[in-house]
């Protein structure tokens, strides 16, 4: 082997463990398998029967989403921030993570038994530090908050 040949070998095999690495760092993100098996259960059974078919009552009203606002900013922007964006400082040491609220909120698997089901009963089921609300909240504060996600996590500040 002349030189030229022994280091373009020699190169080719820093950059394919280079690469190596990297895929191994991504598969090793903490959390992110757990996250995927709220997904994962969701589109292999679906949510469980109770909360089947189950719909937000709420219309998109200015009064629901400020009730809404405040419960959210009361029970979940500690952990996802309070505009959804997982940042809350609570979350910040979580694994997994807390979920990307506003962006789950435009991804089709968002549908209202969906949420209501990751809401009330949290994620003991997936290891994650996910509350479980059906006990703190009723059903129609979970709305509520759904509306307000749904809104776009709409900033409207307390009622005068
Ligand atoms: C103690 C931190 C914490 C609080 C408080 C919290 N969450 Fe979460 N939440 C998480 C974590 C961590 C996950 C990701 C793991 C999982 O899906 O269980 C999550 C996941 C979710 C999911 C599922 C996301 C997905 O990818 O499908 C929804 C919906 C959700 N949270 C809504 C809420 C709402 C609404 C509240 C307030 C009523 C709230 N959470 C309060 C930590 C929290």
């Amino acid at each position: 082997m002349n030189r030229m040949r022994l280091l373009r070998v020699l190169l080719a095999t820093v950059l394919l463990s280079g690469a190596a690495l990297g895929l191994g760092a991504f598969a090793q993100t903490p959390g992110l398998d757990q996250r995927a098996e709220r997904h994962r259960a969701f589109l292999q059974e679906g949510v469980p029967l109770e909360y089947r078919s189950r719909r937000n009552p709420y219309p998109a009203a200015t009064m629901v989403i400020r009730d809404g606002e405040a419960l959210y900013r009361h029970h979940c922007a500690a952990c996802h921030g309070a505009n959804g964006e997982g940042d809350g400082a609570a979350g910040r040491d979580l694994t997994p993570p807390p979920a990307l609220l506003a962006k789950l909120i435009k991804r089709r698997r968002s549908i209202d038994e969906y949420l209501l089901w990751s809401i009330s009963e949290g994620g003991a089921r997936f290891g994650s530090e996910m509350p479980a609300f059906k006990d703190s909240l009723d059903e129609d504060e979970i709305w509520q908050i759904v509306t307000f996600m749904r809104s776009g996590f709409l900033a409207l500040g307390e009622a005068d």
